[in-house]
């Protein structure tokens, strides 16, 4: 991720999303008692704005994060004295520090697994974190148009020698039809009792293609390595490829509406007692 720049965005389509998440389940959350870990927690805005009011009273937060910008933002700008708090994290870790081991009672995590690209290995992290009776529930993107475009771009002899690792960056689900099934065989594996999961398309309307390309530049890994002056020709050609082979046909220089076709995973799952 970039490094943020501001997150007043109560009104994103991320963060209804996730508050549309809370009104689909809105007993797990509010049973969410104890010391809660969100994991990938960004900027902080969503840990603050959507998560806190929707867990139960008593609860405290720690949001955990790999990117230390991200840490030092958060601890800035969506710190909660007592209740809400910011750790410098990797889910992907082979192994947590020992005083992380089932220090929580749940676990939360939007938008985050899609960058892990061992899921199994972050979701080992999930068990090791939680208590026993511990629940957790996650969303992820497991298919979006990026990750195509992604794999395009990096055929571009402008672009390749600045995407090499690309496929670090792209949701291992991606491009599986049984995205689902593979992360159901994950956490029964692991040992998770699994309350629910599913696979499901959604449909994002963003106001105008400047507003989609601003979003997918600001989370793009490969922007910020190019040369200043392959900047602008990288965003337009991601542009390019999105309107030729990826989007529904329109004239998007009238200004129009972008629908752009996510799959997510979600699911809700808990460490059994022993
Ligand atoms: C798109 S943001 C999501 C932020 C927030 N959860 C939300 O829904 O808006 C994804 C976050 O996951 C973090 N992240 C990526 N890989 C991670 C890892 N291995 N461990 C912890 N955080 C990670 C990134 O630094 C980034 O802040």
């Amino acid at each position: 991720m970039n490094q943020p720049k501001e997150y007043d965005d109560s009104n994103s389509l991320q963060y209804r999303d996730i508050e549309d998440l809370v009104e689909e389940f809105p007993e797990v959350f509010k049973k969410m008692k104890g010391r809660i870990i969100d994991i990938g927690c960004g900027p902080g805005n969503i840990t603050k704005g959507v998560l806190l009011p929707a867990v139960g009273e008593n609860a405290t937060i720690v949001g955990a994060d790999l990117c230390p910008y991200m840490v030092a933002y958060a601890e800035q700008n969506y710190s909660v004295t007592n209740k809400l708090s910011y750790m410098q994290l990797d889910i992907q870790t082979p192994e947590l520090p020992n005083n992380l081991i089932e220090k929580f009672d749940n676990a939360t995590s939007f938008y985050c697994l899609h960058w892990c690209r061992n899921t199994k290995g972050a979701l080992r992290n999930f068990y090791q974190l939680l208590r026993p009776g511990g629940k957790a529930i996650i969303l992820t993107i497991s298919h979006h148009m990026i990750f195509d475009v992604y794999s395009e771009q990096r055929e571009d002899p402008r672009f390749s020698a600045y995407m090499q690792d690309w496929l670090k960056f792209t949701s291992p689900q991606h491009g599986h039809p049984d995205a689902e099934d593979i992360l159901r065989n994950d956490l029964n594996d692991i040992g998770f009792k699994i309350h629910h999961c599913s696979n499901r398309w959604k449909t994002f309307t963003y106001p105008r293609m400047e507003a989609l390309i601003d979003l997918v530049m600001s989370v793009n890994p490969f922007v910020m390595r190019l040369p200043a002056d392959l900047q602008k020709p990288y965003r337009e050609d991601f542009e390019k490829r999105l309107k030729d082979k990826h989007l529904p046909k329109k004239d998007y220089s009238s200004g129009c509406s972008v629908d752009c076709c996510i799959a997510l995973l979600i699911a809700v799952f808990e460490k059994p007692h022993y």
